[in-house]
C-alpha cells in the first residue's frame, strides 16, 4: 500500500517527514532509523538538526543504518557516503559514537560484508522507518533497474544513467564516479517496519508515476513498494506532474 502525499515543496515535505520521526522518537527513543544519501532528505537532515538543537529530539538511544556506499572511495573522500552521512546528520546531533553504520565499501573482503551489514541490521531489530530517495531511472538505494525484487546486501554495478546523474558531486566528471557500490537489497529495504520515500522535481516525474501507477516490476525497482503495507510517498507538484 503507497500512500502518496502531495506538497508545494521541499519544506513542507521535510516538515512532515520531520513530524514522523519525533513521534517514533517520543514513543520509541532507541529506534533504528535508515538513512539515505542523495539530495532528497537534506531538507529533512536541517529539519531535525533544528528540532534536535530546539532541545525536542534526542538521537542518543537511537541507532541509524546507511542504505549503500561506493566501492573503493578514499576513507576521507568527501562524497564516500559514510563521510556525507556524517556530515548532513550524524555529527549534527547526538547520536552515539558508532549508532550510525553503514556497508563497509572498502572492505578486503566485499562478500564478507555485505553479510556483516545484514547481520547488524537484524541483530539491532531492523529498521523502524527507512528514508528513502529515488533515482531517475526508479532505483532505490542502489538497486538499479533489472535487481531482484528478493535482493539482499549484495555488490552492484552502477548504469551509466545513475553515474551520470551523480556526477555533479564529482566535480561534474562521470570517470570520477566509482563503477561500484554495495547497497542494501530490495528485500532488505521492504523489511523495514516504515518506509518514507521523499521525490521532488520534474525529473523523478516519470520514476513517480511507474512507483506509484506502475506495474510491479524490476524494471522500476522502486514499484517493489507497492508490496509494503506501509509506504509513504511525499512529492512535490513538479514530481507529481505524471499522476
Ligand atoms: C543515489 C543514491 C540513492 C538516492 C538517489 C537519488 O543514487 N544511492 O539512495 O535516492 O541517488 O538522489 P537525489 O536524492 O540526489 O536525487
Amino acid at each position: 500500500v503507497v500512500e502518496v502525499v502531495i506538497q508545494h515543496g521541499a519544506a513542507d515535505i521535510a516538515a512532515l517527514v520531520a513530524d514522523e520521526i519525533e513521534k517514533l522518537l517520543a514513543a520509541k527513543p532507541d529506534a533504528v532509523l535508515g538513512l539515505a544519501t542523495g539530495s532528497s532528505p537534506l531538507a529533512v537532515y536541517d529539519e531535525l538538526v533544528r528540532r534536535h538543537e530546539a532541545g525536542r529530539i534526542s538521537f542518543a538511544r537511537a541507532r541509524g543504518f546507511m542504505l549503500d556506499e561506493y566501492v573503493g572511495l578514499p576513507d576521507d573522500h568527501p562524497e564516500r557516503y559514510r563521510n556525507v552521512i556524517e556530515r548532513e546528520i550524524a555529527s549534527r546531533v547526538d547520536f552515539a559514537p558508532g549508532a550510525v553504520q553503514g556497508p563497509d565499501g572498502n572492505s578486503d573482503d566485499l562478500l564478507g560484508a555485505c553479510e556483516d551489514y545484514e547481520a547488524a541490521i537484524a541483530a539491532a531489530g531492523g529498521v523502524d522507518l527507512q528514508i528513502l530517495g529515488i533515482g531517475t531511472d526508479g532505483h532505490i538505494a542502489f538497486n538499479e533497474p533489472g535487481s531482484s525484487l528478493a535482493s539482499r546486501t549484495r555488490i552492484k554495478t552502477l548504469t551509466s544513467q545513475t553515474r551520470t546523474d551523480n556526477a555533479r558531486f564529482f566535480d561534474g566528471d562521470v570517470e570520477r564516479v566509482p563503477r561500484h557500490c554495495l547497497t542494501q537489497g530490495l528485500a532488505t529495504i521492504m523489511s523495514a517496519r516504515h518506509l518514507v520515500l521523499i521525490a521532488t522535481g520534474t525529473g523523478k516525474a516519470e520514476a513517480v508515476h511507474q512507483l506509484t501507477e506502475g506495474p510491479v516490476s524490476a524494471m522500476w525497482p522502486a514499484t517493489v513498494m507497492q508490496h509494503h503495507p506501509h509506504a509513504t510517498v511525499l512529492v512535490d507538484d513538479a514530481a507529481a506532474s505524471r499522476l
